[in-house]
Formats: C-alpha cells, structure tokens, sequence
C-alpha cells in the first residue's frame, strides 16, 4: 500500500491518519516534552474496528432480509475425481464444481464448512458485500478452521448477481473448492428463456503436480523469462504464454487440462435448448493462472452484468475474463450444435462444452471458432447500468496502491511490500466509514494482474462498470471509486493465485 499517499490525505482529511502521531512527535520534540506527551496522549494511532465490532453487527442489522433462510452443507474432503477416464486425487466440496448455491437477494445464507481435509481451511464469498466476520479470511475475519473443525457462514445477501465460493487458504483455490453462488433479484426482468452456469479452471492437481509444489517452483525464481519470445515447460511452468490483450506475458504454470463445470474437452458438458431460446450464461473464471477468452461458435455474445452488476448491453464475438472476474452474457441461439469455447488465453489450448438445439453432429474438439479471434470485449469498454452507477459524490478519500515484483525474482507484492499471512494488519491502510474512496492501482511490472477487493463492488472511474475484479494491464493504471459502507477489514490483492501467496495482498481497514 502506498503509505506516501495515504498518509498525505490523512493528514488533510482525517484527524488520525498513520503518520499523524510521529508528525506530531517531531514538532514536540522541537517544544519540549510535556507538549509532546500531551499532543500524543491526543492523537492516537488509528484503532481498526474488528470484524466482531459493534459496527460489522449494525451494518448486518440494517440490511434488507427476506427472512428466509437457506442452509447448506459444504463438506471439504480428499476426492477421485474422473477427468475424461483418468482418476484423479484432489480435494473438493464432494463434485467439481460444488452445487450451484441460489437464493434470492435479501436472504440468509447458512453455510456450514466441515473441514475433512488435511490442513486448516475457509470459505470466502467472492464479491460479496457481505459482512466483515463472514468473509472467510484466515487470521483477517476468522480463525483458521482447522483439520477436523467446521465453522458456520451466516449472512444476509446484499446485492443479486453471479458470485461465488473459495477457501482463502494458501494454494486450495488451486484445487477443485469452488463453486458457485447465484443471488437473484426477483424484481429484475430477465427476459431470457433459460441460464447456464459455466465454471472455468486450470487443472494441474493430482495430475502433474500439486499446486504447493508449483508454488515452490515458482518461488524458485525464473530468471530471464520476461525475455524470451519462445514457448516452452520447465517442470510446471510455462514460459513464452503471451497475449496482446493482456499486455505480454500471459501466464506462467502449465496446466494439463481446462475444464468447463469440472469436465475437459474430451468429455464436454452439453447443454440443450429450443432454436430462437434466449439463454443467460453466467460465467465465472476460478481458475489461478489462466484469463479465459469465451465464445460461442456462430453466435454473438450481448454482455449483460459483470461482477454481479448490470451493464449498459454489449455485443460481440468473445468476452475476456481474469481470474475470479465473472460475466454474464445472453444469446440467442441458432439451430444445430455448436462449441461453447473458453481459449486459454495465450496458452494454446482450449476447453470447450456443446449448445445443441437439434440433433446435427457434434462438432469435433479442435473445430475453427473464428469468435475466438473476433470482436473481444473487455471491462473498459463497459460501462455501468444507470441504476448502478455510482452518484457524483468526489472522492474524501484517495490511496494508491503500487503493483510490485516480477517473475525472476518472484516477488509479487504491493507497494514493495510482501503481505505477512500471520500479520495481516501490520501495514492496514485506514479508511473511515461514509467516504468516497478513491483508489488508484498502479502496475509499476512487466505483467497484467486481476486486483480484487473484498466487501465492495468499486466502479471503474468515468462511468465504467461496477465490478470487485478488474484487470490492470502492466504499465497501466486503473482508477476506482466505491463508498465506504460496509465496515470491517478487507483484503485487496491480485487473483493470480500464485502471485497472492508470495505477498501481492494488503488491507482496507475501517477506523473505529
Ligand atoms: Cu476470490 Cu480474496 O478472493
Ligand atoms: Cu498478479
């Protein structure tokens, strides 16, 4: 976090910015010690509101619930599962992806995590503005659920959308804990006949490595791969995996598969419809080191939400999506069979399902989809919905935050500055409820990342679209604004899951 900044707006705007105590004790040691003891005894150092305050429970309380209630069961366990005939060990919520949760908007969820697994465990709500005890940070909003332990999610839903569901511990995304998590609003029109949920990911585990040892291999460091131009696997990593949409390198982790809703392409889900059906498809990117560019052969895609929240409709031939980003899209479909694509981006691979609305053959695995290569749309070119959009309030509150490191060195962090799992708070950039925050993602490396922030839907400035996942390309920066309205301590930090273990995570904290 930039500190520089922040504490120069603290200083202008808020009594109790970080550096206001050593300021102070600068000045008093220019007019003696009683003044100094004095004007500390005043300022205190900013106190963070816990995720148990007064505070999270009054915000809770103030939201608006339905009353019912919607109990689920996710047990965490070792599993086999069949990719396309191969067994594989790895770790789930029972199937991959776990159960599609819906309910509607203003509900309560009551999710209860039984941790079968090896290690400590969690369950983060990605997106969700929910409240702060529920967010499933380790050591952050909750205590670690350790081996054999379970813990009982509980909380109101805010705002309808397409979320979804994954432990916020060490490398576990990177397994097959995922699923999805649908809020619907029963005012909102729909006007599409039918609505799939495609889960897209990048699958190593139990195939050729698990994701703690690609970790280490990456932690290895990879010296001078931002300067080669070829394609090639060193152990599991990847190098040369490069895209213009995203700026250069791509990726770095080979993956042995792709799949869409837990299945490879030489087992593809197939999804059945009526020719002239309008179909909402809810897309959600949880893999860790793979964006997904998707398409739908001889069709076009209208984009229509992203992050949960509606857009003003956009049409073309593919959507770009990083990780933990999610976009729905409604299309109108022809008849015949038709791949449904998500190309690895800048991996040469793909994984696919079939649209069938006839009996027609199904087209093979490596088919053309001249889509993939067609109009890409990409989260600048949206912008908010009119009832989403953020009122033009000006910012009480602006901070930067820097995206640091690189692959040689494997250093990923933010502000130069490696995030410490076990001290979470220990560089918390205070933020007071009731601001209008502005806040700024510079990317000062060589590679694109997928910044999220927990507990908000921030807007692109400039009335882009609302999101909690946005890609900043390297060398580029990306300017948000979201109000400070849901108190507690929420994580910032880059969706390439590898990229976030090594430290490129910080914290929002709400003074008390
Ligand atoms: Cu998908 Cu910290 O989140
Ligand atoms: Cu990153």
């Amino acid at each position: 976090m930039n500190h520089g900044a922040s504490s120069r707006v603290g200083r202008a705007d808020s009594p109790r910015g970080p550096r206001q105590l050593s300021r102070r004790t600068l000045l008093g040691g220019a007019v003696g010690s009683a003044a100094l003891l004095a004007l500390a005894a005043c300022t205190p150092t900013p106190r963070f509101l816990s995720p148990t305050s007064a505070a999270v429970a009054a915000t809770e309380a103030a939201r608006q619930t339905t009353g019912a209630v919607t109990k689920v069961a996710l047990d965490a366990a070792p599993t086999t599962i069949d990719l396309a005939g191969a067994q594989v060990q790895t770790w789930a919520y029972g199937t991959i992806p776990a159960p599609v949760i819906r309910v509607r908007q203003g509900d309560r969820v009551q999710a209860t995590l039984r941790n079968g697994l090896p290690d400590a465990s969690s369950v983060h709500w990605h997106g969700v503005a929910l409240r702060n005890d529920m967010d499933g940070v380790p050591v952050l909003t909750q205590d670690p659920v350790s081996a054999g332990g379970s813990f009982t999610y509980d909380f109101v839903t805010p705002h309808s959308g397409t979320y979804w569901f994954h432990p916020h511990s060490g490398t576990q995304l990177d397994r097959g804990l995922y699923g999805a998590l649908i809020i619907d609003d029963p005012r909102e029109p729909g006007g599409y006949d039918d609505e799939w949920v495609v889960i897209l990911d990048d699958w190593l585990d139990g195939v050729s490595a698990t994701p703690d040892d690609v970790l280490q291999e990456l932690s290895g460091g990879m010296g001078g791969m931002g300067e080669m131009d070829g394609f090639m696997r060193m152990g599991n990593l990847l190098m040369g995996a490069d895209s213009d949409a995203l700026g250069g390198d791509a990726g770095d982790v080979y993956y042995p598969h792709y799949l869409l809703n837990g299945r490879p392409s030489a087992d593809p889900e197939t999804f059945r419809a009526s020719a002239g059906a309008r179909v909402r498809i809810r897309f959600i990117n949880a893999g860790s080191d793979t964006a997904f560019r998707v398409a739908l052969a001889g069709h076009r895609m209208t984009v229509t939400h992203t992050d949960g929240f509606p857009v003003e409709p956009l049409t073309g031939d593919a959507v770009l999506i990083g990780m933990g980003e999610r976009y729905d899209v409604v299309v109108t479909l022809e008849d015949g069979a038709f791949p449904l694509v998500a190309g690895a981006e800048g991996k040469r691979e793909r994984v696919r399902a079939v649209v069938r609305t006839s009996d027609a053959a199904t087209p093979p695995a490596d088919v053309a989809v001249p889509e993939l290569s067609g109009q890409l749309i990409t989260a600048d070119l949206l912008r908010a919905a009119a009832d989403v959009q953020l009122d033009g309030r000006s910012p009480s509150r602006k901070l930067t935050v820097r995206l640091t490191g690189g692959m040689a060195a494997y250093d990923w962090a933010l502000d130069g500055r490696a995030f410490d799992m076990d001290d979470p708070m220990k560089n918390a950039i205070p933020i007071t409820e009731g601001d209008r925050v502005r806040l700024t993602f510079v990317n000062d490396t060589k590679m694109w990342h997928p910044m999220h922030l927990h507990g908000h839907t921030y807007q692109h400035a400039g009335g882009g679209p609302r999101k909690d996942t946005s890609i900043v390309l390297p060398g580029e920066r990306l300017v948000v604004d979201f109000d400070a309205d849901n108190p507690g301590r929420w994580l910032t930090h880059c969706h390439n899951l590898y990229h976030g273990e090594v430290g490129m995570m910080g914290v929002l904290a709400y003074t008390d």
